[in-house]
This record gives structure tokens, sequence and C-alpha cells, in this order.
């Protein structure tokens, strides 16, 4: 299942496996999104950290201990340890793959041991994202590309009919936002960023190797990703019909 395995720095450091780039061809489940997976890859830290930085300058409606941070397509678990560091409320990641969130709870097990969760609670849901119901507390979802742009609808389809009826305070973070198109096309978010993130120098480094060494190197690696920061700022009232 790996495609082009080399360890980067962030598992050297604290003991756990989120390292590899997997394609989605390969991420099987049996579920009908299957083939709409882009790939497993995990987000550079710094770029998690950066993005982070930038979303608690942008005055959210909540505060963080108030807030669950959602990871929608978790893979083996990066972004979702990262996020537990801090003080949410409930931090959920979200994975298709079986085998990705065994990856996922043993290394949340090693977090835990290490004593690094700062988040009220952390839990990993095995299932497709869009089944998963949107919780009904002020919500960060991040989505570090994880499927293509029949999926992403379908899952702005589904939130947005939560919104409507629960709590409406919800932020959306996006890393390698392929499906920009998406959000700009779905009434009710307003984009309040959007730009490149720059990799530090270590995760370039690494990220750039793990990309080197794909068998059939479909993926590219630069020194940025492009990422955009989304608030749904609701529908309004509609105007009656005649
Ligand atoms: C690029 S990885 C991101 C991993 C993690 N968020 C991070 O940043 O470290 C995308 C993940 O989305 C998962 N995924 C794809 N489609 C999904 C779906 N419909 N529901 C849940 N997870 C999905 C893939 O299996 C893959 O592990």
């Amino acid at each position: 299942m790996k495609d082009g395995y080399t360890v980067h720095p962030f598992d050297e450091k604290f003991g756990v496996r989120t390292s590899g780039l997997i394609a989605g061809r390969h991420l099987k489940s049996g579920h009908r999104h299957d083939r709409h997976s882009t790939a497993y890859f995990g987000v550079a830290p710094s770029v998690f950290a950066a993005l982070m930085r930038r979303w608690r300058r942008l005055d959210a409606a909540a505060r963080v201990e108030e807030t669950v941070f959602l990871d929608v397509g978790a893979g083996m678990g990066r972004a979702m340890l990262l996020a537990a560091e801090m003080n949410f409320k409930e931090v959920v990641g979200l994975e298709l793959n079986p085998a990705l969130v065994r990856i996922a709870r043993r290394n949340l097990a090693r977090w835990r041991a290490a004593g690094r969760v700062e988040a009220e609670k952390v839990r990993i849901v095995e299932g497709d994202a869009v089944e998963f119901p949107l919780p009904d507390a002020p919500t960060v979802a991040f989505l570090f590309n994880p499927f293509d742009g029949p999926v992403l609808k379908r899952l702005l389809k589904k939130w947005e009919g939560a919104l409507a009826s629960g709590t409406n305070l919800l932020d959306l973070i996006y890393v390698n936002n392929e499906q920009e198109s998406v959000l700009r096309d779905t009434a009710g978010f307003t984009r309040l960023f959007l730009g490149k993130v720059a990799r530090s120098r270590a995760d370039a480094i690494a990220d750039y190797k793990i990309m080197a060494n794909q068998p059939e190197g479909e993926y590219e690696s630069s020194n940025f990703e492009d990422c955009s920061i989304w608030r749904w700022k609701g529908l309004g009232k509609r105007k009656p019909s005649r």
C-alpha cells in the first residue's frame, strides 16, 4: 500500500507513523466514494501551524475551547494530532479507509501517552465524511484536498441543511484547494483568505523526497500549498416565490 516511503522528521521526532504517499486508487474501503479519493499524504506541520495562526486571527464567533475541529479525511492523523495540541472542545478525525484508521488510532494512543493532548476530547470515526452529521457546535472543518468535486458538493449540500437548522457557526480551512470553484459556487460561504502558504525548509525537503520516490510520479510537490479559508454566513432570507 506504500507509494514512496520516506520518513518525515515529524514521525522521527514524535515516534508516530504519518509519512508516505498513497495514491487514491490504492485507498479501497468498498464505499462508493472510494473512486473520488485523491490520495493519502500528511499535511506539512509548518503549513498547518501557519493556517491555524491565520484562522485564529479571523475572529471566529466562538472561542477555541467551544469549537469542534473536524478533520475531513484524517488519514494517519497528522493534522488531527496537531489539532489535539490545541484546547479545542473536541477533535474529530473522519477517515474512510480502515487501514489508515488503525494507524491513526495507534498514533493517537502514542500522542496521549506522551501527554501531548490538550483538547477535551479526541476521536477517530471510520466512514464516509458525507455521512457524518455536522456537529451541533461551532466547528472548524479542515480539508487537505481529500476528494474530488462531486463528493465535496455532496458534503456541502448536506452541511447546508444542518447549518440552516443547527448552530450555523462553521469555518472551513481548505489546503491544496483544487476544488475551490465548488465552494465559490456554493451560496452561503464567504472566503476570508486565499493564498499560498509556505512550507518550512525541513518540510519542503521531506515532502520533496517523498514525492520524488513515487513509482509513477503522478503527484507534484512545491514549497507552498494553495489554501483558502471560508466562513458560513448563511443564506439570508430568500424572496418568497410567486
Ligand atoms: C490528503 S489526506 C489528508 C490527511 C490529513 N487530513 C492530514 O492533513 O494529515 C486525505 C484523506 O482523505 C481520506 N478520504 C478520501 N475520501 C474520503 C471520504 N469520502 N470520507 C472520509 N475520508 C476520505 C483519504 O483516505 C485520505 O486519507
